[in-house]
């Protein structure tokens, strides 16, 4: 299984303290706005799945505002599991699993998992294919429970336009580094999970020209 370099400028996040934390500076800048914006969506109660975790930064923020949902962090890079458990383990929240391994877009990985009442996920369909971007979003949508909710932060084409300068650089940084990766288009994302068995139910308007997609299982 092959996972996708991501570009220099995709990805800073500094060396580990002494108890095995990374601290990626752009996850401590969104946090508490997306941490908010989740409040607004975010079942009660229930299980949720993080994908692509990262440093553990965002889950125990989310974890720490939303006490009644049992959270699960997940990532690809190994190396960043002692990252996620060192914040936990920090945070002394209870309601945080293990993290463990997964890549999400290979093919299958739904069928191994609990159904889920909520799947969040922060700044990779950027940083992976279109094809990949559709399996793991077909995957997500198999982990749902029935009325479960999916919410998609980063930043996205509107109509299949980049629109600030910022978006722009980004993007042509991306595709300079893999032409197979960039942005992909809002409008693009409601018609691919719509194929899953999803609609959409909300798009919020987030700092840096960020969106939230949220989208809810029939
Ligand atoms: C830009 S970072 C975002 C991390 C975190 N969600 C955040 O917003 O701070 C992208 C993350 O996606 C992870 N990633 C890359 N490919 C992945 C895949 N196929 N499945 C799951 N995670 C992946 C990377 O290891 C990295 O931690």
């Amino acid at each position: 299984m092959t996972i996708r370099p991501p570009a220099p400028s995709a990805s800073i996040v500094n060396a580990t303290d002494a108890s095995g934390k990374l601290h990626a500076p752009s996850a401590a800048r969104n946090a508490t706005d997306l941490c908010a914006a989740l409040q607004t969506i975010a079942p009660t109660t229930g299980n949720a799945l993080e994908i692509a975790s990262g440093t553990g930064q965002h889950i125990v923020t989310f974890a720490a505002a939303m006490t009644g949902v049992q959270w699960q962090p997940s990532e690809v890079e190994a190396s960043r599991l002692n990252s996620i458990t060192a914040y936990v383990s920090d945070s002394g929240l209870s309601n945080i699993s293990e993290p463990f391994l997964l890549n999400a877009t290979r093919s299958g990985w739904s069928k191994d998992q609990p159904a889920k009442n909520l799947i969040t996920l922060a700044n990779l369909l950027h940083l992976i294919s279109a094809l990949e971007v559709e399996t793991l979003l077909d995957e997500a949508a198999k982990t749902l429970a029935p009325k479960g909710t999916l919410a998609l932060y980063g930043p996205f084409k509107r109509d299949g336009v980049l629109t600030s300068e910022g978006d722009m650089n980004f993007d042509a940084s991306l595709r300079a580094h893999d032409p197979e990766t960039g942005y992909k288009d809002d409008t693009w994302i409601i018609r691919t999970v719509q194929k899953s068995d999803l609609v959409m139910t909300k798009t919020i308007a987030m700092p840096a020209n960020n969106l939230l997609m949220v989208f809810q299982k029939q």
